[in-house]
């Protein structure tokens, strides 16, 4: 038996030596592992040796074969390396389409947030954040909306069911923030002036939702503090930021308004960005769109973080992300940012 396997060795080395194709090392492994191989020859023999040799026998074969097995793959997978350099189109179709890769982006909301806070960025303020459970405290009574004052219904709030918050004797219901001021008071507790900080971040409110209303939206917070702060400079601010996002030519306009936590208060403007001014639909044939709420910091709320009121005075304003980002992109119905619709994201 081992006689024959050496022969048997010889002969497959120096065929497999000699094989130059992948069909010529197929064609070897038929001949010596196929059904009506060399190998199979060899254990057939064994049926007629001595009971004492078969084990032995059983064992070299079993070795002879894996030593084939080995030396065959090895050839095999040289072969094709070598020949896939040499010849690709033998092993590839090149004629075949590819396979496109999808690049990922960011949504349009994250687009027109990192654009807002780039702006004021470049104008020195700097981004903050704050949490989006809160306290009526931080919602409402230190942004001078006092509990029972009418003024609360225009922000109309979840309520968590969770055991108050005790503040100075006081309790406080945990609420998700209606508007991104609460970061105005936990910037101030923390810090003293000048200030001068962004917040964006998630608001929430129990609107039913249609085209236009989410109980759920973005807005962005600004707030500056300092000695001797003007109007004027409120009004440059915003107006040079308008124009940043807007386009050079965006006018501004500021009308009167009434917020808690401003004293005086406006409601800003741009020029309607689609009609410049003529009346669309867009604007509601107004010819210009609100687009912020601002003013200047009320001295109740310096007094709620302990800032001396007659030493420093500031502006605060805020923006709702979706509406921005809807009027720059042309975009007429909210829910289209929550779908995730890679039909639309993909347009961004
Ligand atoms: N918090 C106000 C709102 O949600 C916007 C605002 C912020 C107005 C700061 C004035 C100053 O409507």
């Amino acid at each position: 038996m081992t006689s024959k396997i050496e022969e048997l060795r010889q002969r497959f080395n120096s065929e497999i030596s000699s094989a130059d194709s992948h069909q010529a090392i197929e064609n070897l492994r038929i001949e010596y592992l196929g059904r009506k191989g060399a190998l199979r020859d060899l254990l057939s023999q064994m049926a007629s040796l001595p009971a004492e040799e078969k084990p032995k026998a059983g064992i070299l074969i079993n070795e002879f074969k894996n030593e084939l097995t080995a030396a065959l793959d090895k050839k095999a997978s040289e072969f094709k390396t070598a020949s896939v350099s040499k010849n690709p189109s033998e092993y590839f179709d090149i004629t075949m389409p590819g396979v496109s890769q999808e690049a990922g982006r960011k949504h349009p909301l994250t687009q027109v947030t990192e654009e807002i806070c780039d702006i004021f960025t470049r104008m020195g303020f700097e981004t903050v954040q704050g949490p989006q459970i809160e306290t009526e405290y931080y919602n409402f009574e230190a942004l001078n909306i006092p509990i029972n004052h009418p003024s609360r219904d225009a922000f109309d709030t979840f309520y968590l069911d969770l055991k108050p918050q005790k503040k100075n004797n006081k309790d406080y219901q945990w609420l998700l923030r209606s508007q991104t001021s609460t970061v105005q008071i936990r910037v101030m507790e923390k810090r003293k002036p000048p200030l001068k900080i962004i917040a964006p971040g998630r608001v929430f409110r129990p609107d039913a939702t249609d085209a236009s209303h989410s109980f759920m939206f973005h807005q962005i917070e600004g707030l500056l503090v300092d000695k001797k702060v003007t109007f004027a400079q409120l009004k440059n601010c915003l107006g040079s930021f308008a124009k940043q996002l807007f386009g050079s030519k965006t006018k501004t306009r500021f009308r009167p308004h009434f917020f808690p936590f401003t004293e005086p208060s406006a409601e800003v403007d741009v020029l309607c960005i689609i009609c410049a001014g003529k009346g669309c639909r867009v604007c509601g044939q107004k010819g210009w769109l609100e687009v912020l709420g601002a003013g200047m910091v009320n001295p109740a709320v310096f007094e709620a973080v302990g800032y001396g009121p007659k030493k420093y005075t500031g502006f605060a304003f805020g923006m709702g992300v979706e509406r921005l980002a809807m009027l720059k992109f042309g975009i007429t119905d909210i829910r289209m940012f929550y779908e995730n619709d890679l039909r639309f994201l993909g347009q961004f």
